[in-house]
C-alpha cells in the first residue's frame, strides 16, 4: 500500500474502532495510492482528490430492509459507525420516488420517475452529505462544522450542527436567493456573506481550513466522507424500483460530486449482487450560465476550463467544478453525456414539472427537466427506456425565479354575481 499521509497522523485524532464502519482506507481518484483514513482529502503523491475505500462484507436486501427510514438503512455501505442511526442528526433520505406519468406524457417518455429530494429536512439533497460529514467530523473530533455553500449545503450544515449540538459556521456569496440566507439563518449559525462568487468563496474555505485547528468543512477537508452521502440516492432508487436498476438517469451538476457518487453507488449494489447487473447511461444537467463541463463534453476534452458564473440557477454556479473531469469520465463511460439549458428553458421546466406533477423545484429542478426534455428532443434519451430525473431542491428556496410568470389570474370583487362573471364560459 502506497501511504498518502504520515499514519501517525491519524493517531493524533484518535477515530474510535469502527468509526467508518465497513470503510478501510482512502484511495486517490487520480493515481490510485491508498492510504489510512483520517482528515485528509488531497493525495500526498500527486494532489488528486481522495475517496474512501471499503471492505464490504455481504448484505442483504432483507437487512436493508429492516433499516430505518433514512440513509442510515444503508449504513454499512458508507463510512460510519453501526450505531449511526443512535446519534442526533437530521435523519435525511428515503424521499419519494415519484412515478411521474403525467410529466412522461408531457415529455413523450415510456416510463419516467422523480426522485424528488425537496422532501429532504432542509429541502434539498445536501441533507444526504453533510449527515455522513457530520459523523466523520464527530469521529475524528473536528470541533466545527463548517462549509462554503451556493445555498442549500448552508442550509444542511446549519440544521445538522443545531440538530447535533455543536457549533457552525457557514459561508456564502453575497448575492444568494433571499429564502436560502433565511432558510441559513434561522438555525442560528454564524453566516458569513462574502463578496465574490461561490469559486472565491471556495477558496477563502480552504484557507481557513489551513490555517484553523478542528474544523470540519464539509466539502473540503472532509469531502471524501461528505461525497459518499450520495451514493445513498442510487440505493433508494434501486430499493424503490425494486430492487432494479432504470436505464438512464438525468443529475443536476455543480461540483459534480453527486453525480460520479451515484455511478459509485451503482457500481456497489451491483458488485453486491443486490440488483441484476445491467448498463445505467447517466446524463448531467447545467445552467447554460455556469455550464463549464458540458462545454468541455462537447470540445471533446478531459479538462475543464473554470467560468464565471451568470445564471439564475445559483445553486449550480460553481464556475471551477472540483469533479469535473471525473463527471466526464462518468458520462463518457455509461454512454451518457453532458448537456444545459438557458435561463428562459430553466423557468419554463420549472413550471412543467409543477403543472404536471405537483412538484415545485428550485432552479437546480428547472435545468434537470428542461436538459431532459432537450436530450428526448435532439434524439439523445431514449424514449422507450426507463428514466429517473432528480429533483435535487425545492421551489419555495427560489420563489423569484417563477414570481413575473405565476400569479392570481385576475382580481374580482368579494360577491358571488362577479365570481359568475368570472367563471362564466370558463367551467369544465
Ligand atoms: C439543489 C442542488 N442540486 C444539485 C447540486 C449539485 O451538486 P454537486 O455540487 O454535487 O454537483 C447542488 C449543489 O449545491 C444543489 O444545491
Amino acid at each position: 500500500m502506497t501511504t498518502l499521509i504520515d499514519p501517525a497522523l491519524t493517531a493524533v485524532n484518535g477515530p474510535r474502532e469502527g468509526a467508518f464502519g465497513n470503510a478501510t482506507h482512502l484511495v486517490c481518484r487520480a493515481c490510485g495510492a491508498e492510504g489510512p483514513l483520517g482528515p485528509f482529502y488531497a493525495c500526498m503523491e500527486c494532489f488528486g482528490p481522495l475517496e474512501v475505500g471499503y471492505a464490504f462484507p455481504e448484505i442483504t436486501r432483507e437487512q436493508i430492509e429492516a433499516g430505518p427510514r433514512s440513509i442510515w438503512r444503508y449504513a454499512p455501505l458508507l463510512p460510519v459507525p453501526a450505531d449511526i442511526a443512535t446519534f442526533r442528526s437530521t435523519d435525511p433520505g428515503f424521499t419519494r420516488l415519484v412515478d411521474a406519468g403525467n410529466l412522461a406524457a408531457d415529455l413523450g417518455l415510456k416510463r419516467l420517475w422523480v426522485k424528488d429530494d425537496s422532501g429532504n429536512p432542509t429541502h434539498s439533497f445536501k441533507d444526504r452529505v453533510v449527515a455522513v460529514a457530520l459523523s466523520a467530523a464527530r469521529e475524528l473530533g473536528l470541533k466545527v462544522l463548517a462549509c462554503p455553500s451556493t445555498g442549500n449545503l448552508a442550509n444542511a450544515v446549519a440544521a445538522a450542527a443545531a440538530r447535533a449540538g455543536i457549533r457552525s459556521v457557514v459561508l456564502v456569496p453575497e448575492n444568494l436567493e433571499k429564502q436560502k440566507i433565511l432558510a441559513s439563518a434561522v438555525y442560528d449559525t454564524t453566516l458569513i456573506a462574502i463578496e465574490g462568487t461561490y469559486d472565491d468563496v471556495n477558496k477563502l474555505a480552504s484557507e481557513i481550513a489551513g490555517e484553523e485547528e478542528g474544523w470540519a468543512f464539509v466539502n473540503v477537508n472532509v469531502r471524501p466522507y461528505y461525497a459518499e452521502g450520495s451514493k445513498t440516492l442510487a440505493y433508494e432508487i434501486a430499493e424503490q424500483l425494486g430492487w432494479r436498476l432504470p436505464d438512464q438517469i438525468v443529475i443536476p451538476v455543480a461540483s459534480g460530486s453527486q453525480l460520479t457518487k451515484i455511478d459509485k453507488g451503482i457500481g456497489e449494489l451491483i458488485k453486491l449482487g443486490l440488483v441484476e447487473d445491467k448498463p445505467v447511461k447517466i446524463f448531467g444537467a447545467q445552467a447554460t450560465g455556469c455550464s463549464p463541463i458540458a462545454q468541455a463534453y462537447r470540445a471533446g476534452q478531459d479538462v475543464v476550463a473554470p467560468v464565471k458564473p451568470n445564471t439564475i440557477a445559483k445553486s449550480l454556479a460553481i464556475g471551477n467544478p472540483a469533479d469535473g473531469p471525473y463527471v466526464l469520465d462518468v458520462v463518457r463511460r455509461t454512454g451518457g453525456l453532458i448537456a444545459d439549458v438557458d435561463d428562459t428553458v430553466v423557468v419554463e421546466n420549472i413550471q412543467r414539472l409543477a403543472r404536471t406533477e405537483g412538484i415545485f423545484a428550485e432552479t437546480a429542478g428547472g435545468v434537470t427537466i428542461g436538459v431532459t426534455a432537450k436530450l428526448i428532443a435532439d434524439g439523445v434519451l431514449d424514449p422507450e427506456a426507463e428514466t429517473v430525473v432528480i429533483n435535487s431542491g425545492d421551489g419555495l428556496k427560489t420563489l423569484d425565479a417563477v414570481a413575473d410568470k405565476v400569479g392570481p389570474k385576475t382580481t374580482i370583487a368579494p360577491s358571488y354575481e362577479a365570481f359568475a362573471e368570472f367563471w362564466k364560459g370558463r367551467r369544465p
